[in-house]
């Protein structure tokens, strides 16, 4: 056997994130950064497994008990795919690694899943479809964050900017490539807790929350026609909106709203939360020169950005 790669992008989300946790519509983008991984033979028996963004390196083979572990997700998987494709799965060494902040917003688990599977299927010529591949990378996402949309996983797999609703994926193309700044708040997040505190405050008042997952939903579909338009001041006022009704959600934080007080200061068109919140990363548009000198100050109090283009696929 030849040793094999993977690799898949990390995402964010324009408008729509936990409203589409309810079945209402999201935006969501590739971003350059991404996740990898690395197959080799290996003459030891079992399967040596090294996470090396955690320093962390275990040795478990296909016919162990799952263990518990935060990383048992990828041998749930390699066990579903050794047995839906009657394949033998032993002596390989397989290297995860990912450029993407962890538990930040910007799709590492789904990406770093979707890196694995695809080198997996090299590895053993699978030979596994697009809709395949985002479906063993949902399974996995699953023991991640119990109930996901579907959205992370979709948004790495199909590329692009893509239009999320109810498990149905349309690419947006035809648009000119937007600058966009990521911003790392610093505080790692918890997406699944995130998603809970939600469901709490629909259960306390399903009429209020109710209204905003509408209005995040209007907000989403204008969206769409604002990046049809290359229309950049009115996706940022957009933006801007739906971060406010993040907001009363509860999942903005102090350091989340400072940064975006820095933004708001270097004359960008607008920002939000870009995820689940409660920390996390931050997404920003403006012209190219705003977001520069966004940039400028952040690294001014060493807050980590990143200057990138979202694209058509
Ligand atoms: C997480 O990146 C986005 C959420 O909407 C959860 C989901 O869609 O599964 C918060």
């Amino acid at each position: 056997m030849k040793a094999s790669q993977g690799e898949a992008p990390g995402k964010c989300i324009l408008f729509g994130e936990h409203a589409v946790v309810y079945g209402y519509p999201a935006l969501a983008a590739a971003i350059e950064m991404g996740s990898f991984c690395q197959i080799a033979p290996n003459s030891q028996e079992g399967i040596s497994w090294n996470f090396s963004n955690f320093a962390t390196s275990l040795k478990w083979s296909i016919t162990d008990d799952i263990p518990d572990s935060s990383f048992a997700h990828f041998l749930y998987c390699l066990q579903k795919l050794a047995q839906d494709f009657s394949i033998e799965i032993n002596n390989l060494e397989i290297t995860i690694s990912s450029h993407l902040w962890s538990n930040s917003g910007l799709g590492s688990s789904a990406s770093s899943a979707s890196a694995f599977i695809k080198a997996i299927n090299n590895y053993y010529s699978l030979e596994l479809t697009l809709d395949q591949l985002n479906e063993y990378t949902l399974y996995m996402e699953g023991f991640i964050h119990g109930t996901p949309s579907g959205l992370d996983n979709s948004t790495v797999n199909y590329g692009g900017v893509i239009h999320f609703q109810k498990g149905i994926v349309r690419n947006l193309d035809k648009f000119s490539p937007i600058p966009i700044l990521i911003v790392d708040s610093g505080i790692a997040h918890d997406t699944k807790e995130a998603i809970i505190r939600v469901k709490d405050l629909f259960t306390e008042d399903p009429n209020k929350i109710t209204n905003i997952f509408e209005n995040i939903s209007s907000i989403c579909e204008q969206g769409i026609l604002a990046i049809k338009s290359d229309n950049l001041e009115i996706l940022g006022a957009l933006m801007n909106k739906n971060h406010k009704l993040l907001q009363e959600l509860n999942l903005s934080t102090p350091k989340i709203e400072e940064i975006r007080w820095i933004g708001d200061q270097t004359g960008i068109f607008g920002s939000k939360i870009t995820g689940a919140g409660l920390g996390g990363a931050i997404i920003a548009v403006g012209s190219p020169q705003s977001l520069d000198l966004f940039q400028d100050k952040l690294n001014h109090q060493k807050i980590p950005s990143i200057l990138t283009w979202i694209k058509p696929n």
